[in-house]
């Protein structure tokens, strides 16, 4: 028998991929799956970009690059965050990854221990939680709320804090609410914080170019926090490049060389051919990442008042990301139970609120990166499954 160490059984999941496999299984076995589970963009990546990927493996960029990224694209990381934010960052800052969540990784392995607490959006992206736990601290669950817009209470989040935090995790637009946070609760959050010099934060703003409504307020754009501040960013939403893995840090410079220690010791470098797609991604036209968001706010503007509609259902309208994440504690089935029979009797893929944490409980979260299509004919199998379940008294619909 092997003896593993005790940490491994502290790993937590994506419940996404779980519900994506059983998905696929009854879609293999016949059954029609409109899968609206999984949290990707339904769009291709843009032609140029996957053109200078092709290039780059003709040109013969097969080895190596420097642990850090190749300077060109980190370069260009650096110009897209005075484009979009107004802020100047250093090439030296900038950390490329394979993927968003390697950040979330190296900053909790960075912070994370025995004795040590952490604070992370719940309901929140699971890994966050898991890799606190797997690191060793308390995971201290910070609340987001629903009469708010799934925003954070800059109050909440700042009684939360002990002399034993040493990480706050903030994302915004967030996963699975779509919650965008408003700039009077950001200012007042960053304020709080100066009382507490000792926490680091880690803002994960990988949507933060998908908001329809107000604007994105980075973290970056406040100086007071620039030696505390770790920002995670990457391609995978924003140019539809879930599969290409590529994402970056922003550390502030004392923290740098032991991101890149872990980075060397976890993974060299990003293959290459996806680092010179991202230079292609970050400085090309723009155009189809206004195409893909206007697709989706089309979609959003239909599936949330659609979800509404649906009785035991109700749905605040995300200001962000390209999920909605109704309430449907009315149709009286605990998540879990709801997201599994929403799947084997009405073949729909959603993945349940509690994946995401226990303050999660009631919700479930619709990823709309589907075809209209899709999301019309997923409401109208739930309204009727819905129906056939009020006739049979299975749920606590009222009749
Ligand atoms: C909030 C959040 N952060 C990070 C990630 C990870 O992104 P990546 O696929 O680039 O690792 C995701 C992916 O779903 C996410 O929702």
């Amino acid at each position: 028998m092997p003896i593993m160490a005790a940490r491994m059984s502290e790993l937590g999941t994506e419940s996404a991929f779980e519900v994506l496999a059983r998905a696929n299984a009854l879609q293999r076995a016949g059954r029609s799956i409109i899968n609206l589970g999984i949290g990707q963009p339904d769009f291709p990546t843009p032609e140029h970009i996957v053109e200078a990927g092709r290039k780059a493996l003709a040109d013969g960029h097969h080895g190596y690059t420097p642990a850090n990224g190749i300077l060109p694209l980190r370069e260009a990381v650096a110009a897209d965050q005075f484009r979009r934010h107004g802020v100047t960052v250093s090439p030296e800052q900038v950390l490329i990854v394979p993927g968003g969540k390697v950040t979330m990784f190296f900053a909790i392995m960075m912070f994370g221990e025995a004795g040590a607490e952490i604070i992370y959006p719940n309901p929140g992206f699971p890994i966050y939680e898991s890799v606190i736990r797997t690191s060793g601290a308390t995971p201290v669950p910070m609340p987001v709320h629903e009469s708010k817009g799934f925003s954070f209470s800059a109050d909440e989040v700042l009684a939360l804090i002990t002399p034993r935090t040493r990480l706050l995790i903030l994302n915004s637009p967030a996963n699975p609410t779509g919650g965008v946070a408003p700039k009077n609760e950001v200012d007042r959050l960053v304020a709080g914080l100066e009382r507490h010099p000792h926490v680091t934060v880690m803002s994960d703003e990988i949507y933060g170019e998908m908001v329809y409504d107000g604007k994105h307020v980075s973290l970056t754009t406040y100086p007071e926090l620039a030696d505390r501040l770790i920002l995670l960013d990457g391609w995978s939403k924003t140019y539809a490049m879930t599969g290409w893995r590529l994402g970056y840090s922003v550390w502030p410079t004392e923290l740098f060389p032991h991101a890149e220690r872990l980075a060397i010791n976890c993974h060299s470098c990003v293959n290459a051919a996806a680092q010179f797609a991202g230079i292609a991604a970050l400085t090309g036209p723009r155009e189809p990442v206004q195409h893909m968001m206007a697709a989706f706010a089309e979609r959003r503007d239909y599936i949330v008042p659609a979800l509404n509609g649906l009785p035991g259902f109700r749905c605040a309208n995300p200001g962000g990301a390209f999920y909605a994440f109704p309430n449907a504690a009315g149709v009286g089935l605990e998540s879990r139970a709801l997201q599994s029979r929403l799947l084997d009797e009405a073949g729909i893929a959603t993945i349940a609120g509690t994946s995401f944490g226990a303050f999660g409980e009631g919700h479930l979260r619709f990823s709309y990166a589907a075809s209209m299509g899709a999301l019309q004919e997923a409401v109208g199998r739930i309204g009727d499954w819905l129906g056939r379940q009020n006739m049979d008294g299975k749920t606590g619909l009222a009749g």
